[in-house]
């Protein structure tokens, strides 16, 4: 296994006003998976189900309370010293919800990824600005906005601009949390297929936060469903999306007509016994 979770918690200590007196949140319970090379994990649920720790503990910005994370069959450390660090960033990155604010004001972008490429040593120094070069083509980005700083992009090139960053590493794990959400459809659907194809081109693993279950069926193979901190349902994405158990996941599905549509049958002029179809229904 690539990346295997196991009995992962998390608490965090609230210190509630006046007292000082401080309680315990438990944000995530319990929660075991793992995804193959080249496999593909999705976490859905609610907002404050605990998603986002456990993407943050799998990368190494936030420490778990109990459990492990293997990554390649060995465990990491649950406070890593600078080498472990190096070597977990080169292995896995994160790719966060807010593209714009993700990404540092101040720098041009290709300067971001110039940088990554140069800490892990992935080119001799007289290479990297090539690098930086096909780092932003394979992203769909014009060579020419990496001496564009993030606040003269649009969300989208910001979100294309922090997935090169991330794949600079050279990642065998991509993880990505709401990849989506903070941009618009239309850009949305873009990114959802950019992912989609370096997936296919890099053979790349993918841990991916969200709510959208067209991003779900589109990139993942297995999901998770979460909520209050709790692991309630889990499977391959068709075994759970064509028959839910779970009432976030029923909803989830409903919501979306053309998911449904999957696991119901097609609605035929049959099915109205043979009558005129009501005018509304009948197609064009
Ligand atoms: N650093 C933190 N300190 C205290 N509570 C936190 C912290 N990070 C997250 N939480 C709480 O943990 C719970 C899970 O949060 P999160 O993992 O962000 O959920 P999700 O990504 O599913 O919306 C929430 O109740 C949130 O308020
Ligand atoms: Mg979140």
């Amino acid at each position: 296994m690539l990346l295997k979770v196991e009995g992962l918690s998390k608490d965090f200590r609230l210190r509630s006003g006046l007292l000082g007196r401080s309680s315990r949140l438990h944000a995530v319970k319990d929660v075991s998976f793992s995804i193959p090379a080249s496999g593909s994990l999705a976490i859905v649920g609610e907002t404050g189900s605990g998603k986002t720790t456990v993407a943050r503990i799998i990368v190494g910005l936030e420490s778990a309370t109990t459990g492990v994370v293997q990554a390649d069959g060995a465990a990491l450390s649950p406070s890593p010293g600078p080498d472990e660090r190096r070597h977990r960033a080169r292995m896995m990155q994160m790719v966060f919800q807010n593209p714009v604010l993700s990404l540092d004001p101040h720098q041009a972008i290709g300067k971001a990824i110039h940088e990554v490429v140069a800490f892990h040593r992935l080119r001799p120094p007289d290479q990297c600005d090539e690098r930086v070069h096909e780092l932003l083509a394979a992203v769909g980005l014009d060579v020419k906005l990496g001496a564009s700083r993030p606040q003269n992009l649009s969300g989208g090139q910001c979100q294309r601009a922090a997935i090169a960053r991330a794949l600079a590493a050279e990642p065998e794990l991509l993880v990505l949390d709401e990849p989506v959400s903070a941009l618009d459809v239309s850009t949305q659907a873009q990114i959802l297929n950019l992912l989609a194809d370096l997936k296919e081109a890099l053979g790349i693993s993918l841990l991916t936060i969200s709510h959208d279950l067209a991003l779900v069926r589109q990139l993942a193979d297995d999901v998770v469903v979460m909520c209050k901190g709790e692991m309630v349902e889990s499977g391959t994405v068709d075994d759970v999306l064509s028959n839910p158990q779970h009432s976030y996941t029923r909803r989830l599905v409903a919501a979306v007509p053309e998911i449904m549509s999957h696991s119901l049958p097609v609605t035929s002029p049959a099915d109205f016994g043979g009558h005129d179809i009501p005018g509304d229904l009948g197609g064009s």
